[in-house]
């Protein structure tokens, strides 16, 4: 019997995540990944009825075991990735006075060497059949530019970029790799620091577009995914209403 492709969205229960898997799931079964199974539930409610979405729950600080779950999990569900997005993050701010070693793991084990662990497994023929064939990293502009406190996340974010780059050559032309790097938008992960209201002002005023939305990220998504981008790959799309290219004063 022929296994059906999926694809995988990881940190699936929450913010871009979320809207990216709602998105997708209009075209194709989706594997909503994450930790949290009430807002994994609350996710698949969301998205298309038509599809046989999946739900795969686990914790990706545990590096370690990346690769029996997942390959696990697949071999249970008879199924098969045709397309990957990495969303799961972590994000601390941390001033380099309180720097840990343990923030820096923990933000590189989620936000960098799972999306590695997982490429692996997909890449395995027995276990994936040859179906990958475009993935995106939902990395951030912060890879690029610098914030105060944000050395540790940045860090896994230009990480995750690296890695990008190398398989995008490497994997071609088979699969296609790219990231998307998001402008700061409201969400679980950004709640805090929006909560305050003049903060949420004056970051709002720094965007030439106004400030965006999980869905704005999700369309990004979509498109660097889909048969449309065919020639693109290796690539760090800002998708941050001109946040970056703004040097107004
Ligand atoms: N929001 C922004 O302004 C912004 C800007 C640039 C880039 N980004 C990036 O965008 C991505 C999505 O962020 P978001 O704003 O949508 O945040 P969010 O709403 O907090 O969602 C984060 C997701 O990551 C999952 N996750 C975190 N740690 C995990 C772990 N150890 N194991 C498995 N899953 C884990 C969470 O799952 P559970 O809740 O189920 O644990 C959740 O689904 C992240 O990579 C973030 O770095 C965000």
């Amino acid at each position: 019997m022929k296994q059906e492709s999926y694809i995988l969205v990881t940190g699936a229960s929450s913010g871009f995540g979320r809207e990216i898997a709602i998105r997708l799931s209009a075209n194709s079964p989706v594997i909503i990944h994450g930790r949290d199974k009430e807002r994994l539930k609350e996710t698949l409610s969301a998205c298309n009825p038509a599809g046989k979405h999946l739900i795969w729950e686990f914790d990706l600080s545990d590096v370690n075991g990346v690769e029996e779950s997942l390959t696990r999990f697949l071999s249970e569900n008879n199924c098969v990735v045709g397309g990957f997005v990495h969303s799961a993050g972590y994000m601390k701010q941390l001033p380099l006075k309180v720097l840990t070693v343990d923030a820096f793991r923990q933000s590189f084990d989620v936000n960098v060497i799972s999306a590695g662990m997982i490429m692996k497994v997909l890449m395995k023929r027995k276990v994936n059949q040859g179906a990958l064939k475009s993935v995106v990293f939902i990395s951030s502009n912060v890879s690029k530019f610098g914030v105060k406190a944000f050395s540790a996340y940045a860090a896994s974010k230009s990480a995750v970029d690296g890695l990008m780059h190398c398989l995008a050559v490497e994997l071609a032309p088979v699969v296609r790799v790219n990231s998307v790097l998001p402008g700061g938008i409201r969400t679980a992960m950004t709640e805090q620091i929006y909560q305050n209201e003049e903060i949420q002002k004056k970051a709002d005023a720094t965007y030439p577009l106004g400030p965006g939305t999980p869905s704005d990220i999700a369309g990004a998504v979509k498109f660097l995914l889909s048969d449309d981008a065919r020639w693109i790959t290796g690539q760090q799309l800002v998708v941050d209403g001109g946040r970056t290219i703004n040097i107004t004063i």
